[in-house]
């Protein structure tokens, strides 16, 4: 039995083979429709989501199963202290499968240490996203035919913005790829996905602050939202909120085959009147996301029929002498928890916490 937590848990084999299955079930729907009869998904949603969540349950119910779950943290036992831990081992007892949205990072990976089902990461925080990376490949190979050999800008909130996170892990394992990185100072890209990806795997990038600029050589635009919730100062969202608007002087820049996503919602940063342009895919992106939960839930579902045991966690490299100091971390709130990190750079001497990736 698998989980999915990070983009990186799935291989550049078994995300060819999701998009191939997502493609099928688009061609094919009732071939899918009793697939997962008499089978349940929990939707544990402790943060805000309309997408995730509503495609979530429309793909369990297009497969013939069936939905329970919640959509705020105030509804559940989490508000009166339950751990995570015990949220999973007791969600496992009603659900053959669950998704968690949560706004502390590394709190979808606690629950897949202890749950006896899959658990599927919906977005932790400023962390991953990895189902709407799922969205974001099957929309890039609907809409230009490839996943390899393309120009991605990335603009907005690189630094919060968890979808652009699992979207370079992506990315990275085509042939041919290049990020133009289009961001304020104070929302640059982190530097674990920096340096543990894009310097680490020689993937080609650039550092551009104008998107007039950068709009002549891309090949796909990935909006982001600058996003409210993620700023401690919200002095500091209110300067940067309009630092980047998409509107039909900038997409006349842009090249006639490309495709502009945005994993939505938006508020400022695309001009409504850019959405009749062709090349304006993310309502249809919103649409691929369901599929792709789709292809997803059935593949972990055949998987924990066939092997229901939870994998063991990979013990290697682990210290539990560190202290993770990320205030968003799991292990910031959850006392109980182990505070444990990985070395996952051993020339540097470089340790990561297991739940959050803040380097120690
Ligand atoms: N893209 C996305 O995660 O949207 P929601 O927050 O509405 O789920």
């Amino acid at each position: 039995m698998r989980s999915v937590i990070s983009i990186l848990d799935l291989s550049t084999e078994e995300l060819d083979k999701l998009i191939a299955t997502a493609k099928d079930i688009i061609a094919n729907p009732v071939k899918y429709q009793d697939k997962c009869a008499h089978k349940k998904l929990a939707t544990l949603f402790f943060e805000p989501s309309t997408r995730t969540r509503l495609s979530f349950e429309a793909a369990m119910l297009e497969l013939g199963g069936q939905v329970l779950g919640f959509s705020q943290a105030s509804s559940s036992s989490a508000s009166k202290g339950e751990s995570m831990a015990d949220t999973a081992k007791i969600v496992s007892c009603y659900a053959d499968i669950m998704a968690i949205r949560h706004p502390r990072e590394g709190a979808p990976f606690v629950a897949s240490r202890n749950a006896t089902v899959p658990v599927i990461n919906a977005g932790d925080g400023g962390h991953n996203h990895p189902t709407q990376t799922l969205a974001d490949l099957l929309t890039i190979s609907r809409e230009l035919g490839r996943l390899d050999n393309l120009t991605i800008g990335l603009c907005g909130d690189l630094k919060y913005g968890r979808t652009v996170h699992s979207l370079i892990e992506a990315m990275s394992r085509y042939p041919g790829i290049k990020f133009v990185l289009i961001a304020p100072e104070e929302l640059k890209l982190p530097s674990y996905i920096r340096y543990n990806v894009l310097e680490k795997l020689g993937i080609p990038y650039e550092e551009i602050s104008s998107l007039e600029e950068a709009m002549p050589q891309l090949d796909v635009l990935y909006m982001t939202r600058i996003q409210q919730e993620r700023f401690e100062d919200l002095s500091v969202y209110e300067r940067l909120k309009d630092s980047y608007v998409l509107n039909p002087e900038k997409m006349a820049l842009a090249k006639e085959k490309m495709c502009v996503l945005h994993p939505l919602p938006r508020v400022n940063e695309i001009s409504v009147k850019v959405d009749d342009d062709p090349r304006a895919a993310y309502f249809r992106q919103a649409l691929n996301g369901k599929y792709m939960r789709m292809a997803l839930i059935l593949m972990l579902l055949e998987e924990a029929q066939r092997n229901p045991q939870r994998e063991p966690l990979d013990e290697t490299d682990l210290v539990y002498d560190l202290h993770c100091n990320n205030p968003k971390c799991i292990s910031a709130v959850e006392q109980e928890l182990p505070q444990a990190f990985r070395l996952t750079d051993k020339e540097a001497g470089i340790h990561r916490c297991i739940y959050c990736e803040q380097k120690a």
